[in-house]
């Protein structure tokens, strides 16, 4: 452990290292795309990191070596080495709620040899393990059909309420993954919205008799999630009067507290913990993704772990100018802090990836919309550009207009897996389907390019309608196959990088205060509006917005 929690804190802030004037006047002069292709027929092999399965292309990026060589020297400033590894071996790196973050131990094998950065605690990684085979042991009843409902059935559905992190990781990746599942048997849906809309079409044509529930909420307080328990609750028991039978045939519960689980009716056996050094977001490694491994299956999940641990390994072992997490949070900051790019587009050109974009909007906005130090001062400088996405080929048809032709400079992230189909190789439809990837694969880069050269990817032109200025900055990510392994590579090094920013500008990635003054305002608006407060107690405290619409939604 460290001694002193002041070595948490770099000492001298982010804008006043040396590195950062340095970098401030090399943006001054920063060439474009066009001229940086020019200058270096090869920039893009040179521009480029690889790891098993999957390459970062960064070529694209307006930077050169001079300034890639600052950046790396503002990292080293940044202590960015020694940061990372007090990640891995459970330091307290997440300042304010003074504790670990070691989602990378959720994915560290049992018996990882000595060159792998692991906690500190050796308890850690044993109690990991016995709550994977937990999870394990649970996920075979219920494929198996040893697990029945309240009246000797089979479970057919499993549904996940949970919101934020407890939802946007093991939809995304169960959607991602689909053609990985080892049983098609159960069909697992997933229900977040705290105004009920997804649970209300469920309800419709589920049938209690065959339908389990994962109550996923880490603190298992968020009234989203329990709000949607409740409906779930008392939906079955029109169908169950026994609640002891209801709640061991219908209901598992995922979170950090036991305690409050238990209080809620879910009897131990059908409980999955984790810990409070698991942040939210950075949870579908533990039992939060219990779906993921009921919708395909154990090995898979396992797969996935295998991918997200040699991300890890990369990202603790790899030179800081040869690592992929290290250069994408290289590169957003350059692009960020030094050429006053405020938006960031995610692209994956694979509509398994469709809710790709979410998930990162999560895992990077909560984590890096930050605007004060690890030590609460505040800051100076930006942190976390505004991210959105699409799957590419689509949003081509909706805000590329923007990209092309807009008034603001974006940075976007393409994503796309060279080959696809395979396993459908000698159908009829095989070569049509080919031809599709083609066209997907065609159409991705194209994108990228014409971002890049603007029209003189193809031909000046004189009509301003048709003028495309380029010079947006992109990199692309290309997976040689989006499978288990990759995909849990990909989610990694989206969470390194978030990490390897927070370092560089002194945040803590791990809290997220911002979202709880909302909570406490709903909760006090709440009574207002259910009229549990009596006419003349209206709350005229309230701002005269606030007070006409609630005033016209109850009448
Ligand atoms: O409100 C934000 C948040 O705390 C996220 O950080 C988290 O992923 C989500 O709510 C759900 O929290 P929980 O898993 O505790 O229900």
């Amino acid at each position: 452990m460290i001694s002193d929690t002041e070595s948490l804190y770099t000492s001298l802030p982010f804008d006043q290292s040396s590195s950062f004037k340095q970098l401030n006047t090399l943006a001054e002069a920063a060439p474009d795309l066009a001229e940086l292709f020019r200058q270096h027929p090869l920039r893009g092999q040179m521009f480029c990191s690889h790891i098993d399965g999957l390459t970062l292309d960064y070529s694209k990026q307006r930077l050169d070596d001079k300034i890639l060589k600052t950046l790396i020297q503002m990292a080293e400033e940044r202590q960015l080495p020694e940061k990372i590894k007090h990640l891995f071996t459970g330091q307290p790196v997440n300042h304010s709620e003074q504790r670990a973050a070691l989602h990378t131990a959720l994915r560290t094998p049992e018996q990882a040899g000595p060159d792998h950065l692991q906690p500190d605690d050796s308890r850690i990684l044993p109690e990991v393990h016995r709550q994977l085979d937990k999870m394990a042991g649970l996920v075979d009843r219920i494929q198996s059909g040893i697990w029945r409902g309240c009246t000797g059935r089979k479970i057919t559905d499993v549904v996940n309420l949970g919101v934020g992190g407890s939802d946007l990781g093991p939809l995304m990746v169960t959607h991602a993954l689909r053609e990985y599942a080892q049983t098609s048997a159960l069909k697992v849906h997933f229900a977040s919205t705290i105004d009920g809309s997804q649970l209300f079409e469920l309800l419709s044509h589920l049938n209690a008799e065959t339908t389990l529930f994962i109550v996923s909420s880490k603190s298992f307080t968020t009234i989203d999630t329990l709000s949607n328990a409740d409906t779930v609750r008392a939906w079955l028991r029109q169908f169950c009067h026994n609640d002891a039978l209801m709640y061991r045939c219908h209901f598992i519960g995922v979170s950090a507290s036991a305690e409050k689980m238990t209080q809620w009716g879910i009897p131990i056996e059908n409980q999955l913990h984790f810990w409070s050094w698991v942040g939210g977001r950075f949870s579908l490694w533990s039992a939060i993704g219990l779906p993921i491994a009921l919708a395909l299956g154990m090995k898979t999940f396992r797969a996935l772990l295998l991918g997200a641990h040699k991300m890890d390994c990369h990202f603790s072992q790899a030179p800081l100018d040869n690592n992929i997490p290290v250069l994408m949070a290289l590169c957003g900051i350059w692009n960020v802090n030094f050429l006053k790019i405020h938006a960031h587009a995610i692209l994956p050109y694979d509509g398994r990836l469709k809710f790709f974009p979410s998930y990162l909007e999560q895992l990077e906005m909560e984590s890096n919309g930050k605007s004060v130090l690890q030590s609460g001062e505040a800051i100076s400088y930006e942190t976390c550009p505004v991210l959105w996405g699409e799957v590419g080929a689509n949003a081509q048809h909706a805000f590329y207009q923007l990209l092309h032709q807009g008034t603001h400079a974006v940075a976007s992230d393409f994503i796309l897996a060279a080959r696809r189909y395979d396993s459908i190789q000698g159908s009829a439809h095989y070569a049509s389907m080919l031809a599709q990837h083609e066209l997907n694969i065609s159409n991705c880069l194209a994108q990228s390019r014409v971002l890049a050269f603007g029209n003189h990817a193809v031909e000046p032109s004189d009509n301003p309608y048709r003028h495309y200025p380029g010079n947006q900055p992109s990199s692309t990510l290309l997976l040689d196959h989006l499978n288990p392994e990759s995909l849990g590579a990909l989610i990694a090094a989206y969470e390194h990088k978030v990490y390897a920013q927070a370092v560089i500008w002194g945040i803590n990635p791990f809290d997220q205060w911002g979202v709880e003054l909302g909570k406490i305002v709903a909760l006090q608006l709440q009574p207002a509006l259910s009229g549990a407060v009596a006419e003349n107690d209206s709350p005229n405290h309230l701002d005269s917005s606030t007070q006409a619409l609630s005033r016209q939604i109850s009448q």
